[in-house]
């Protein structure tokens, strides 16, 4: 995987992301994921890898200071479209694993989908951690390969081709949150949909 491939398929998806991934299962997840979520008005929030902005419906209208980046101008389109006039979000094209912004900036950092998606899983973990302020939080809704075993043979087989349409479906979320433990509290980290394979995963900066 690769930023300029992931460019590329994401914007020949651009157009029907939201007929799969923002509906159905993805939609009722979703809402359980981010529907509950305890936000104050003027907080700062930052969406990672905004896609279409299905999240956007459960941060709009609650005065949030709400940065939205994505590597994708024909996602981020989608996104811009989804938000009210009188919302004012920050649309940004940014690389997800080279964040542009200083350290501990924002209250909370969404990353729907992204962890698995981007080249280098560590890269962005690492810069989620370092926007993110003390005390702050950073939700992942994402999919990663189930528990310690080994995947399944079919999953195993699968991996590389559904890697070519953008996504990995094999990465450890363990491995990703290692390095950062002694900065983070776990907060939450539940089944969000289809078994182990989908998870909401609440990190406390400390
Ligand atoms: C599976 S979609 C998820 C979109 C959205 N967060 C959601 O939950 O529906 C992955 C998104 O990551 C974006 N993306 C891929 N590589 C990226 C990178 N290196 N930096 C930022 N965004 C990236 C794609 O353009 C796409 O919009």
């Amino acid at each position: 995987m690769n930023n300029r491939w992931n460019k590329l398929i994401y914007w020949a998806g651009a157009p029907f992301y939201d007929v799969l991934f923002n509906a159905g299962p993805f939609a009722r997840a979703r809402k359980k994921v981010f529907a509950d979520l305890e936000l104050k008005p003027g907080q700062r929030v930052l969406m990672v890898g905004v896609g279409t902005g299905a999240d956007l419906r459960f941060f709009c209208g609650k005065k949030l200071e709400i940065t939205a980046v994505d590597l994708s101008p024909a996602m981020l389109a989608q996104a811009k479209s989804k938000s009210g006039e009188d919302e004012q979000i920050r649309f940004l094209e940014m690389d997800a694993q080279d964040l542009r912004f200083a350290d501990k900036s924002f209250d909370l950092v969404i990353a729907s989908l992204i962890l698995s998606v981007v080249p280098d899983e560590h890269k962005c973990m690492s810069e989620l951690v370092r926007v993110t302020k003390e005390r702050g939080r950073i939700v992942i809704f994402d999919k990663f390969k189930g528990g310690e075993r080994k995947m399944p043979l079919m999953m195993r087989i699968l991996r590389p081709l559904i890697a070519v349409m953008g996504t990995d479906i094999g990465r450890d979320y363990r491995a990703i949150l290692k390095p950062h433990l002694e900065r983070l509290i776990i907060r939450e980290d539940s089944s969000a949909m289809f078994g182990e394979m989908y998870r909401k995963i609440v990190l406390e900066r400390k």
